[in-house]
């Protein structure tokens, strides 16, 4: 047990299931306060978490998370930006309504950069913080059939955490971006049967074709969860201080490019 987060508040959103679920542990573990969001309460117990349910794709949830922060613990030290979902069809960019793309902007960018906003003057007043945004492998290498618009948005929440942690560095504050490639959670799973679903192959040969177009998964399989979670820990920690600005790639190799 590693005690480096004793005293700080962290607020994880998306910390329910999948990626965001094993960050919040993480630093549960480490002794942060842990905060979690999602839209639906999880049912099993929460391990002194405090949960607070809101859709970030509504713009109206920034205020009302960053409002019960406040009120209940008056500061904030970490922020990680986790919520994120691939909500379109596959199959290219004729498959694609302009309510699609917004709806991959409202959640994959906007909720991350309103929640920044609406959270960052508690961090600017005590001189410190830090925020994680987890973008994804794609953002750099889109997969056409699969995250055309995902991808972008994720693209864009790349160019935004750089920009933010220029900004925000003077001011003792450190952003990072985590990008994994593939990870199995529940959101990998039910991408890969949208994905055998609009090209009408089976769920193994989706997956397999992911695997391929990335150039292959050089450690040989998906990553869990809880190794994003260690990444994250890290770079929260007072060990990862001069770490602002970076793009952090986890992804057992796969990105094929230097
Ligand atoms: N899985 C992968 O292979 C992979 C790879 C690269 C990057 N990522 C990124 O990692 C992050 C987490 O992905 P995951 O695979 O762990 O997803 P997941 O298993 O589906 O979990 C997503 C979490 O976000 C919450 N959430 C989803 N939509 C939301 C909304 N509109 N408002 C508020 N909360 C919402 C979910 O709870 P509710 O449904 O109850 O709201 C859940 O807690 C995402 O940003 C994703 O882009 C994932």
């Amino acid at each position: 047990m590693n005690n480096s987060l004793n005293g700080k508040i962290a607020l994880v959103t998306g910390g329910t299931k999948g990626i965001g679920k094993a960050i919040a542990d993480k630093l549960s573990n480490a002794g942060a306060t842990v905060i979690i969001t999602a839209r639906t309460k999880p049912e099993e117990s929460l391990n002194g978490q405090y949960f607070i349910g809101a859709d970030l794709s509504k713009a109206e949830s920034a205020k009302t998370i960053s409002k019960q922060i406040l009120e209940k613990y008056g500061k904030l030290d970490i922020i990680v930006n986790n919520a994120g979902a691939n909500l379109t069809p596959g199959g290219g960019y004729s498959s694609l309504t302009d309510q699609d793309w917004d709806n991959e902007l409202q959640l994959n960018l906007m909720s991350a950069v309103r929640i920044n906003k609406a959270l960052l003057p508690l961090m600017i007043e005590k001189k410190t913080g830090v925020i994680i945004n987890i973008s994804m492998n794609p953002a750099i290498q889109p997969i056409w059939e699969m995250t055309m618009a995902y991808s972008a948005a994720k693209a864009a929440l790349n160019a935004y955490s750089k920009a933010l942690a220029s900004e925000l560095g003077s001011k003792g504050i450190r952003v990072n971006t985590v990008s994994p490639g593939l990870v199995k959670t529940p959101q990998m799973h039910q991408a890969m049967e949208n994905m055998s679903r609009s090209l009408n192959i089976t769920v193994e040969e989706a997956t397999q074709s992911v695997i391929n177009k990335l150039g292959g998964v050089p450690l040989g399989r998906p990553a869990e969860p809880e190794e994003i979670g260690d990444l994250v820990r890290f770079l929260v920690s007072n060990e990862a201080s001069y770490i602002t600005g970076a793009i952090y790639q986890i992804d057992g190799g796969s990105m094929a490019v230097v």
